[in-house]
């Protein structure tokens, strides 16, 4: 059980895609859902995955009920993926206001599909097959592009959207809200 550093943008780790888990119950995979869980509750993120903590495996945590760092996110179920796959649910996209741990102190606004399906595995084996919109959508899109190597900066249309957190939302004053 480990607290772990997040790794920032720059870090060349935050852009691989990260490696398939082929055996849920190996150490290796316990203690990375383990840390992604100490990780996240230690920072209060709305979720994490497994490359920020420097863990090369396709593992991502999200989830919560009530979120200071997103005062108006209905809540979104606290989930282990493993092994994760989207698949958009027609082509409507939407904009919308992301942070990233890896990102510490920016938000941008970022199009994601409006409504997505994602599968994968949880952590004890069992299939996760769920329809998701909105923000539920939103963060799991989000979570699965570190996945594949991708911040969300490098999502974003118009980087006049990009600032810092406390000039766009000076109104978030928890010291940890990014
Ligand atoms: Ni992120």
């Amino acid at each position: 059980m480990a607290v772990r550093p997040i790794l920032r943008m720059g870090d060349p780790r935050l852009l691989k895609v990260a490696a398939r888990v082929e055996d849920i119950q190996s150490p290796e995979c316990r203690a990375a859902i383990q840390d992604l869980r100490d990780t996240l509750a230690a920072v209060k993120g709305a979720g994490l995955a497994a490359p920020q903590i420097g863990i090369d495996l396709a593992i991502v945590l999200f989830g919560f009920e009530k979120i200071a760092r997103y005062p108006d996110a209905p809540p979104v179920p606290v989930t282990i993926l493993i092994n994760p796959v989207i698949e958009p649910i027609g082509t409507d996209q939407t904009e919308g206001w992301e942070g990233c741990l890896s990102v510490p102190g920016l938000r941008g606004q970022v199009p994601r599909y409006d409504r997505i399906r994602y599968h994968g595995l949880s952590e004890t084996g069992d299939i996760i097959d769920r329809l998701a919109e909105g923000f539920h959508a939103r963060v799991v899109q989000h979570e699965c592009d570190h996945l594949i190597g991708r911040l969300f900066p490098t999502r974003m249309t118009d980087l006049t959207q990009l600032g810092y957190t406390s000039v766009l939302f000076p109104e978030l004053t928890d010291p940890t809200a990014e």
